[in-house]
């Protein structure tokens, strides 16, 4: 990183001012887990659910984010590695700004997601991992990826010819093979009501 002449402003209302205001604390819900293990099938029910208990929240989500702010890049290591760091940057804003962001992303390398969760003081960053085996996602394949992948058409494609590298300590672990998205959604909101005071 090159050393610029840049200073830090230090501005007048903080996190803890907004937080307030919003009358809940923000934190990271950060999804991770193969293509079509249900990432964004459980973050889109569980926006919807602390939606309606008044929580303010956004969505960010990987086959979104990489049709705007990172279009630029691909599915090489190092480009993963730089769509995993831009996504926790402005994660990271979203939460000073006192919004529960929860993520999307396959993430499939560990050290770009603890690079994510060091930005965040101890406790914000929730990773879930969405656990579901390979041959199921790979079964369910609802854009057909799995099948193109097979065939060689997409090259380093997560789980086939590229890396899934499981989380060692995830705060939750959710089961989409063998649990609803609703008894999920619960299972992550209970966490939520003993860990976060929601
Ligand atoms: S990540 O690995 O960099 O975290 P991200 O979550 O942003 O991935 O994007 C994954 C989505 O991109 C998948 O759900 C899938 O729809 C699409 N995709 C296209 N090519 C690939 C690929 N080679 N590997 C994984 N996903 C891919």
């Amino acid at each position: 990183m090159v050393k610029s002449n840049v200073v830090w402003h230090t501005q007048s209302i903080t996190k803890e001012h907004r937080q307030r205001l919003k009358k809940h604390k923000s934190f990271v819900l950060w999804f991770t887990g193969l293509s079509a293990s249900g990432k964004s099938t459980l973050a889109n029910a569980l926006e919807c659910k602390l939606h309606k208990m008044n929580i303010h929240t956004y969505l960010l989500d990987g086959d979104n984010i990489r049709q705007g702010l990172n279009k630029d890049l691909d599915f090489s290591k190092k480009d993963r590695r730089e769509n995993i760091r831009r996504v926790a940057e402005v994660t990271k804003l979203f939460v000073d700004a006192g919004i529960v962001v929860l993520t999307a992303f396959i993430s499939p390398y560990r050290t770009d997601r603890e690079m994510a969760r060091q930005l965040f003081n101890p406790g914000v960053f929730i990773e879930i991992y969405v656990k579901c085996p390979l041959e199921i996602c790979e079964k369910r394949d609802p854009k057909g990826l799995y099948k193109k992948a097979r065939s060689g058409s997409i090259p380093l494609f997560t789980g086939i010819s590229a890396p899934y590298e499981e989380p060692v300590k995830p705060e939750i672990v959710v089961d989409t093979q063998n649990n609803t998205v609703n008894e999920i959604v619960d299972q992550i909101i209970d966490y939520l009501k003993t860990k976060q005071n929601l």
